[in-house]
């Protein structure tokens, strides 16, 4: 049976943000009961991974849109050791006066909390035994959970050979307290945002590194559970993603045994949070016939677009930096200037975007709606980006900064962008083609899309962030076009105030040495 869709629609509206739920909310942050932000097995003895990282010359903007090296004669422990550091690797360090510390990711994260942990079901990695690992970004490490090549029970679950023939799947998880300690049950969401802004990373590198990724969003989600030892209510997986070329398939083995390994603590208690338990329960898929059944939804038909369209220039995915440089510096502007963008600029961020996903289900389920404020030669006003034509749909002409920040939750960042992208889904369309798990699909989808825009940004010398909004208020600022829509999420893009990176203060840290 493939669930239908009112468990996510009761979610979505339950976790919703308005100016009175906010102010209402009164939720205060237990600082002693704060989730540490790495999963440590206590059991298991660390593989310390290379410290050389490739350099990744390949221009970001070429590997987001697929690009890279010729594909490898196999899949090695040093680019799997890469493709980990660029996805997940700490990439930088902040150290506050009083003495915390935070350690920053390659990939942006609500809250920095780095909910999102990552697996890799291997099985002919040259350098790196056959079996499922887990990857731990504090100490660089990967630990065996399992000593077998499982890819064939992987391939069972996804209900596809791919994840059998190539040298390694990475599987991506939510550790759901690790965020519902700040944000509660509005944390599902945030799983499959900071979830798509990885998987941005991960896609291009593999792109780069000729891994030629395959993303799965669709899997017996407690055979992977099973697979990889994890209680699939307070660590849940999210998505699969094989890489490195074709292998002859994995031999076919017994079902994988139980396994259970001792973990530290993530704090003195976990709270739990029901509805992120039902909506994650009620999208789950039970056999791999459902598996199949439920890859066969089709995409709604996209929003009409206007009489008149304003073309955008055409991308050059060969301007800006190399990949391996922008993944390095990215991080999140905590300030806009005010000043334009070049429309050729925004043009780039909104095609990397909107780059299709190798994967196994079709994308464009999210349109790219913004609030344009300063970009030269654009009027400003609010568009809706149409990725068939690479061109601007003019919704309305006028000043909006002040409604923008105010759709943001009021952050000033919302306004004071360039131009901010609110990331908008025909929702109750898409949960009846593709049913409870079309909810998971539309949230990885923008975080994808938003983790794409922060990297163009980077890679073109500007800035970006990803924002939350008041759920209700976007759609009434996109009305009447946005009508039926729901909002899911937001990138503001624009150039920061004082240097990128300086705003911070951040200092890189002792970065593994990284080879071309
Ligand atoms: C899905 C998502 C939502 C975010 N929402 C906000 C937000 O509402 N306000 C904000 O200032 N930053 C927001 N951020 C930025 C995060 O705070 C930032 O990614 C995190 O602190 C890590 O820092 P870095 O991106 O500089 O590496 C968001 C990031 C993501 C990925």
């Amino acid at each position: 049976m493939v669930p239908t869709g009112p468990v996510a629609r009761r979610y979505h509206d339950l976790t919703a943000h308005s100016p009175d739920s906010v102010r209402a909310s009164g939720h205060e942050l237990d600082w002693e009961n704060k989730p540490f932000p790495f999963k440590v097995y206590t059991d298991i003895p660390g593989l310390h991974l290379p410290r050389e990282i490739d350099v990744l010359a390949t221009p970001a903007l070429a590997a987001i849109g697929g690009e890279g090296a010729a594909p490898p004669a196999g899949l090695t422990l040093a680019a799997l050791t890469s493709l980990l550091y660029y996805m997940a690797g700490v990439t930088k360090r902040k150290t506050y006066p009083g003495g915390g510390e935070v350690l920053f990711r390659a990939a942006a994260s609500t809250g920095a909390l780095y909910q999102t942990e990552v697996y890799v079901v291997a099985g002919t990695v040259e350098g790196l035994p056959p079996g499922v690992h887990h990857f731990c970004p504090g100490d660089f490490t990967l630990r065996r959970l399992r000593g077998e090549d499982a890819r064939a029970a992987l391939a069972e679950a996804a209900a596809d050979a791919t994840p059998g023939r190539r040298g390694a799947t990475l599987v991506l998880t939510g550790l759901v307290w690790r965020n519902s300690w700040k944000y509660r049950a509005r944390t599902y969401r945030h799983l499959f945002w900071d979830g798509g802004t990885m998987l941005a990373n991960a896609l291009a590198t593999a792109a780069a590194l000729g891994l030629a990724p395959r993303l799965f969003t669709g899997f017996v989600d407690a055979a992977v559970h099973r697979l990889l030892g994890i209680d699939g209510a307070r660590e849940v997986a999210l998505a699969l993603l094989s890489v490195g070329p074709e292998t002859p398939p994995a031999a076919s083995a017994p079902p994988p045994a139980p396994i259970e390994h001792a973990t530290l603590p993530l704090s003195r208690h976990v709270v739990d949070e029901p509805l992120v338990a039902q909506a994650h329960a009620a999208s789950a898929l039970a056999t791999p016939e459902d598996v199949v059944r439920w890859r066969a939804g089709r995409a709604p038909v996209p929003t009409p677009a206007g009489a008149r369209l304003i073309a955008l220039p055409p991308p050059d995915p060969r301007a800006g930096r190399a990949l391996g440089e922008t993944i390095q510096r990215r991080g999140s502007t905590r300030s806009f200037a005010q000043t334009p963008l070049g429309v050729a600029e925004l043009g780039a961020a909104l095609w990397a975007t909107s780059r299709p996903v190798p994967g196994d289900v079709p994308t464009g389920l999210v349109d790219i709606y913004m609030s344009a404020h300063a970009v030269e030669g654009l009027p400003p006003g609010t568009y809706l980006y149409r990725r068939d034509a690479h061109a601007l749909d003019p919704l309305d002409t006028g000043e909006f900064r002040r409604q923008a920040a105010f759709l943001c939750l009021e952050q000033p960042l919302g306004g004071d962008a360039a131009a901010t992208l609110f990331f908008l889904s025909p929702l109750d369309a898409v949960l009846a083609a593709f049913g409870e798990r079309g909810y998971r699909l539309v949230n990885l989808e923008a975080g994808l899309a938003g983790g794409r825009a922060y990297l163009a940004a980077y890679a073109l010398g500007f800035g970006a962030s990803g924002l939350t909004f008041y759920d209700a208020e976007v759609v009434r600022f996109f009305l009447p076009r946005a009508a039926g829509a729901d909002a899911i999420f937001v990138t503001a893009l624009g150039r920061a105030r004082g240097a990128v990176g300086d705003v911070l203060g951040l200092n890189t840290i002792a970065a593994p040495t990284r080879r071309s």
